[in-house]
């Protein structure tokens, strides 16, 4: 059970690492290492969208168009030289060990409002703990708006389903499967999403929910184990947010996070990570210990094209 939410937190990386493995939630106030970071995807966000304002586009063109506009944006923020850079620095800033910190790509979320796209490059995330695919116990969720946003279009936190087992899809979930045929078509899935995701296979008690808004140029922390959800976007304006994940070295190795209740998913998306440092990938020895499936038929790691 979610218990508190810390504000700016004087904790070493490690105690941080401790409370959120417990399921706390820690929340940054705007800083300029991660202004730094929301500014580089504004700018991006602008450019693609000009003479139209990102927020209220939408009501402007056609959702084929604004798929047009956001699918091939969202490869080339992830892709960009600056965005990882920018990244490390916000890392590095925020206290994380940089010899031990990993990172992955991190990806940009375009959340309209009114139900206008909700699939595909939009989609808006049924409830879910990223340990159903295939993120190790250890993973840290940073999430950070690129624009202010309010509760209307923020996301939700299940926190009594922190300690209690949520019956779910992930057993039939594979990492290396997903990799090589699930997750490259989503610019594809406009009225609908058919791609075979980890969901929830009972009744899922949606409230009371805890939803965190921090203004643009913050962060809100979590685990990966933590049930959260897109909240139906209300709110009239588009949403742009982008979310990266980290792992710490140490408890990788020791294979220490939070508690896996529910997670039956074969596979492990460690070799998404690089280190903070000099973008090394972990050591082979050290993922292979996570593979608990067999490895054949998939892609380890996803290449767009
Ligand atoms: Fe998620």
């Amino acid at each position: 059970m979610l218990n508190t939410v810390y504000f700016d937190p004087k904790f070493s990386d490690e105690e941080r690492r401790k409370q959120i493995y417990s399921g706390q939630i820690v929340v940054f106030s705007p800083r300029p290492s991660i202004q730094a970071l929301a500014e580089h995807a504004r700018q991006m966000i602008e450019e693609a969208f000009a003479p139209l304002d990102p927020l209220t586009a939408q009501f402007h063109m056609s959702v084929e168009e604004y798929v047009a506009i956001g699918a091939p944006l969202k490869p080339k923020f992830i892709h960009h030289p600056r965005t990882k850079e920018l990244i490390r620095d916000v890392l590095l800033d925020l206290k994380c060990e940089a010899e031990k910190t990993y990172l992955d790509v991190p990806r940009l979320r375009l959340t309209t409002s009114n139900g206008y796209l909700t699939s595909g490059v939009g989609y808006a995330f049924h409830p879910h703990r990223d340990t159903w695919y295939s993120a190790p116990m250890s993973q840290l969720n940073w999430w950070l708006p690129i624009y202010d946003f309010s509760s209307e279009s923020s996301m939700a936190f299940h926190p009594r389903y922190f300690n209690e087992p949520v019956r779910n899809g992930s057993r039939n979930f594979n990492y290396y499967e997903w990799n090589s045929n699930g997750r490259k078509n989503a610019a594809q899935q406009i009225h609908k999403d058919e791609r075979v995701q980890p969901k929830p296979e009972q009744e899922v008690e949606l409230d009371p929910q805890v939803r965190v808004v921090c203004p643009a140029g913050g962060i809100i922390l979590f685990s990966a184990a933590q049930l959260h959800s897109t909240v139906p976007n209300t709110s009239g304006l588009s949403r742009y947010s982008m979310d990266f994940r980290t792992v710490n070295l140490d408890d990788v190795v020791n294979h220490q996070g939070a508690t896996n209740i529910d997670s039956e998913c074969t596979g492990t998306s460690l070799r998404d990570f690089m280190r903070c440092t000099d973008f090394s990938r972990l050591p082979e020895e050290i993922v292979s210990t996570y593979d608990t499936g067999p490895v054949s038929d998939g892609v380890l790691v996803f290449q767009p094209h």
